[in-house]
């Protein structure tokens, strides 16, 4: 395999869902960016996204509301600075969207004038998310990425995999900084290197880790391992989200019910047609997801069932064709019928509130290293994240990030001379059967071990598969040619170990982390994070 480097970057983004466009797009006029992504530039978590983005876009909601629903959903554990920050600059990133071309859903009021239509979901008390039908993510990335593929200051680099950061400490020199990373081209087979001032992490989420998700494959946790091997700080990582309704059909690989069909009326119901969410909390549909996710989870382990149902039938097909096309389409092509028929269920891996620490210029502990987006841990979610809360923190952090590298990029001195990637130690594999071996074995000892409820034994155990795993993908890393599936790999048992460390360190039950041998959480006892230090 070549090698090869590349002239100095001054921002490189890795990462082109929503949070890494919009800080390339904040940045181009005026710095030199590369931008990465691991795959094609529209593949991402950002395309897939269906309910929308919340924003204080109705006269008659308050930031105050908005703030406080946050607050509550992330179960005493958001920072509140962090929230305040996020919410106030709802509208303004709304307006930036629209600026930048994204056509969200309209609605014409009784005096003639457009406004936004504006749908719920689970935890809002006001109807305050913004959407485009209930493809919104695929609405923002493909207007962003027109603007991203026309700019003259943007260098795109697709089907790169980014596979590890060049750190003072690697060089042998002093302090904690980063000078660019290391990144396979999966198409040349060559690995790059890529100098730059600044690197921001936007690599987005982790929950391939689990054998059941909403994720696309992209989601292995890149950028947490990267920034943990670079040495930053990582923290709440025990806190993944399962969202309560994922398809439940043999043919359909992470399909997304989206929450806004609760918004609009859809009950959760048992094979025989009885509602349960109302035994579980007053709010019932609309409770946060970890209640919606851990009720489901009861009744399925209790009745021994494969699914529940979702029924929004009871409302006219035209509501439901209009509001829902993509979710109504997806499930006809599997025969089911959603004006006339419930839709199978079950809860999977949907979101990691946890990430590399950041501050509220979604700075780093590393000097030169940003993170944003849903690799990064702000202090928004606390220990629950709230429904379409995510995007909006992808496009804020964008902004404060454009702001603090623009603000200090002039100061920053050019990155040394660095060393080419060094393969004279290794040779092409002769067992791939271990790379997918592994990989399998992880994602299901997680789903089964570190799950929608956990337990000390079970945390236990898999720590111990972890540290088994660890050594043999260390021992394969130091002998074989790098490929995507032995990055990732790489990767994925960086994330279930700080996993499985942030879970068995919480000795409480709070937000998404719920474990039976500490059922509760002290009603007066302080919230803390879990803070791993590498
Ligand atoms: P992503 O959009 O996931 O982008 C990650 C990028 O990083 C990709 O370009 C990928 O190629 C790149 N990358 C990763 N690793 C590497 C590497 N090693 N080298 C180079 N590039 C790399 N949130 C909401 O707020 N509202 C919603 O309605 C909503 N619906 C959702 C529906 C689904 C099905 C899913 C899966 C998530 C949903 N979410 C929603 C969550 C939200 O979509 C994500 O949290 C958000 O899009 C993350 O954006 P991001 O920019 O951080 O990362
Ligand atoms: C959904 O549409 O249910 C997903 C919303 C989110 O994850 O924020």
């Amino acid at each position: 395999m070549e090698s090869s480097s590349h002239s100095a970057y001054d921002v490189l983004v890795v990462g082109s869902g929503a949070a890494g466009l919009s800080l390339a797009l904040r940045l181009a006029d005026r710095y030199r960016i590369g931008l990465l992504s691991k795959v094609s530039l529209p593949e991402s978590n950002t395309l897939y996204a269906q309910g929308g983005i919340s924003a204080v876009v109705d006269e008659h909601d308050s930031i105050e509301s908005h703030i406080q629903d946050t607050l509550i959903a992330g179960a005493g554990l958001c920072d509140p600075d962090i929230v305040r920050l996020v919410v106030s600059e709802g509208k303004s990133c709304i307006q930036w969207l629209l600026d930048h071309g994204v056509p969200f859903t309209e609605v014409i009021n009784e005096s003639g004038t457009a406004h936004l239509h504006l749908t719920r979901e689970g935890g809002h008390t006001h109807r305050r998310v913004v959407h485009a039908a209930d493809a919104t993510g695929r609405a923002i990335e493909t207007s962003l990425e027109h603007h991203a593929r026309r700019h003259p200051g943007i260098q795109i680099l697709e089907h790169h995999n980014v596979i590890d950061l060049i750190t003072a400490n690697k060089l042998g020199l002093p302090g904690k900084r980063v000078f660019g990373a290391y990144a396979l081209d999966t198409q040349s087979h060559r690995v790059k290197t890529l100098p730059a001032k600044v690197v921001a992490l936007a690599t987005g989420g982790a929950s391939k880790v689990y054998l059941y998700t909403s994720n696309p494959d992209v989601s292995t946790g890149d950028g947490v391992a990267l920034a943990w091997r670079a040495g930053a700080q990582v923290a709440n990582m025990e806190f993944i989200q399962f969202h309560p309704t994922c398809l439940y059909h043999p043919h359909a690989r992470s399909f997304l019910i989206s929450e806004a069909v609760r918004g609009e009326g859809g009950k959760l119901i048992l094979p025989d047609g009885t509602p349960f969410m109302h035994k579980f909390d007053p709010r019932g549909e609309l409770a946060p997801r970890d209640i919606v996710a851990r009720a489901i989870d009861h009744e399925m382990k209790r009745l021994g069932i494969d699914c529940v149902y979702l029924d929004i039938s009871h409302q006219p097909a035209d509501f439901i064709i209009n509001h829902f096309p993509t979710i109504h389409a997806r499930c006809l092509e599997l025969g089911i019928d959603m004006t006339r028929q419930a839709i199978p269920v079950v809860p999977a891996a949907h979101y990691v509130c946890g990430g590399v620490l950041t501050n509220n210029y979604a700075r780093t502990d590393v000097d030169g290293l940003y993170a944003l987006g849903e690799t990064a841990c702000t202090g928004l979610h606390g220990a629950n994240r709230m429904a379409s809360n995510s995007l909006l923190e992808c496009l804020v952090f964008a902004k404060q990030a454009a702001e603090h590298i623009a603000g200090g990029l002039a100061a920053l001195p050019a990155p040394p001379p660095l060393p080419e990637w060094d393969e004279s130690q290794v040779s092409d594999s002769d067992e791939e059967v271990v790379v997918s071996h592994n990989w399998d074995e992880i994602r299901r000892f997680m789903w089964d071990y570190v799950g929608i409820v956990r337990t000390n034994k079970r945390l236990e155990r898999a720590m111990h598969r972890v540290d088994l795993l660890k050594q043999e993908i260390a021992e394969y890393y130091g002998h074989f040619r790098v490929t995507s599936d032995l990055l990732e790999l790489r990767n994925l048992v960086t994330v279930a170990e700080l996993i499985i460390r942030s879970a068995r360190q919480r000795q409480e039950s709070r937000g998404l982390h719920y474990s039976l041998d500490y059922p509760w959480c002290e009603p007066d006892s302080r919230a803390e994070n879990t803070v791993l230090e590498p």
